[in-house]
């Protein structure tokens, strides 16, 4: 049986692309004759019974907007057993007989305790991290890793033109997608991730290595989570008598979050997000839309949850081999 009336909610991080989402959801709900509500500020919203009545104007353009008009947040009374109580009571109130909730991995986890109370749920994947489950790739990704490839190619220009090094810091406490991704695309020399510990020495030797082939640059792409961090590493590189390179610390942070959307985003939105309210109207709630084999898929949020991170050891070996 389909549902009336749906709330929709943008939750955790953001990322380039959940507005795109979002309008698509809305105008596939209208489309569909189904009423769609607004949830400002993600599961803390929910628990403070923030609803917003989004009109056709709003939705004007917001495509190709970064952020979200929802408004997010990073709820831990949510995850408590009285917060889930509260959020299905404020549910209940106002009548909404499901969600879509637009978010990463933290956000699913409350949309799999909302599923397991019997609450209809539809997940839609939005994370520049890309460590979300029953997708490919999560809405933000490619939007994130061309900001962090338009940084990595203006620090080469002046990295070579000082003859330095530059260890760059990428988004990721968790996981390395983004610093392997824009490695890649950067042809950086050299590149650090959470799931791979590193040895400094390693580093260190590729530096001298780099200089005695005639490198008049190296950059170093590190994820947020490596260990020692990018800052520790670049102190180092610099206060090594026998490192030829003078090094330079360049730390994204959340730009890397912001900005318009790439076409790539936008279309994974509209796509995504269509699809799930089309999920909802056909009655198949508990589930994970994604992209798999650049089709829309779903897969049940039980087993989204649980998929592993998206590791690809061969994208690693390649990097290795490409770097320089
Ligand atoms: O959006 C994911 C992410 O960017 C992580 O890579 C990062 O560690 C984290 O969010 C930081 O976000 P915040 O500062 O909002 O807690």
């Amino acid at each position: 049986m389909g549902i009336g009336r749906f709330g929709v909610m943008t939750s955790g991080g953001d990322a380039p692309g959940m507005n795109a989402a979002v309008r698509a959801v809305f105008r596939m709900a209208n489309h569909l004759g189904l009423e769609a509500v607004g949830i400002q500020d993600g599961y803390q919203g929910l628990l403070n019974g923030q609803l917003l009545s989004v009109s056709d104007q709003q939705l004007e353009g917001i495509e190709r907007r970064g952020g979200t008009i929802l408004g997010t947040s990073r709820s831990s009374e949510f995850r408590t057993p009285r917060g889930l109580d509260q959020a299905l009571m404020q549910l209940q109130q106002h009548n909404i007989e499901a969600l879509v909730v637009i978010g990463g991995e933290g956000s699913f986890q409350g949309a799999l305790s909302l599923h397991r109370r019997g609450f209809q749920v539809v997940g839609v994947p939005a994370s520049i991290d890309n460590d979300v489950g029953g997708t490919a790739v999560a809405i933000g990704v490619d939007t994130a890793i061309n900001t962090a490839l338009d940084a990595l190619d203006k620090l080469k220009d002046t990295a070579s033109a000082f003859r330095r090094a530059f260890v760059v810091e990428v988004m990721g406490r968790h996981s390395g997608w983004i610093a392997l991704q824009s490695a890649i695309a950067a042809g950086a020399d050299m590149v650090l991730i959470p799931e791979v510990p590193y040895q400094v020495e390693t580093v260190m030797q590729r530096l001298r290595e780099a200089k005695a082939s005639g490198k008049s640059h190296f950059i170093l792409v590190a994820a947020e989570g490596v260990k020692p961090t990018a800052t520790e590493l670049s102190a180092q590189i610099t206060g090594r008598a026998d490192v030829p390179f003078e090094s330079r610390l360049t730390i994204l942070g959340h730009i890397q979050r912001g900005g318009s959307p790439t076409a790539f985003d936008r279309l994974l939105a509209a796509r995504l997000g269509a699809r799930a309210a089309e999920e909802l109207a056909a009655g198949r709630p508990g589930t994970v839309i994604g992209l798999r084999n650049m089709q829309t898929v779903t897969t049940p949020l039980e087993d989204a949850t649980k998929e592993p991170k998206h590791f690809n050891p061969e994208t690693h070996r390649f990097a290795e081999i490409l770097a320089g």
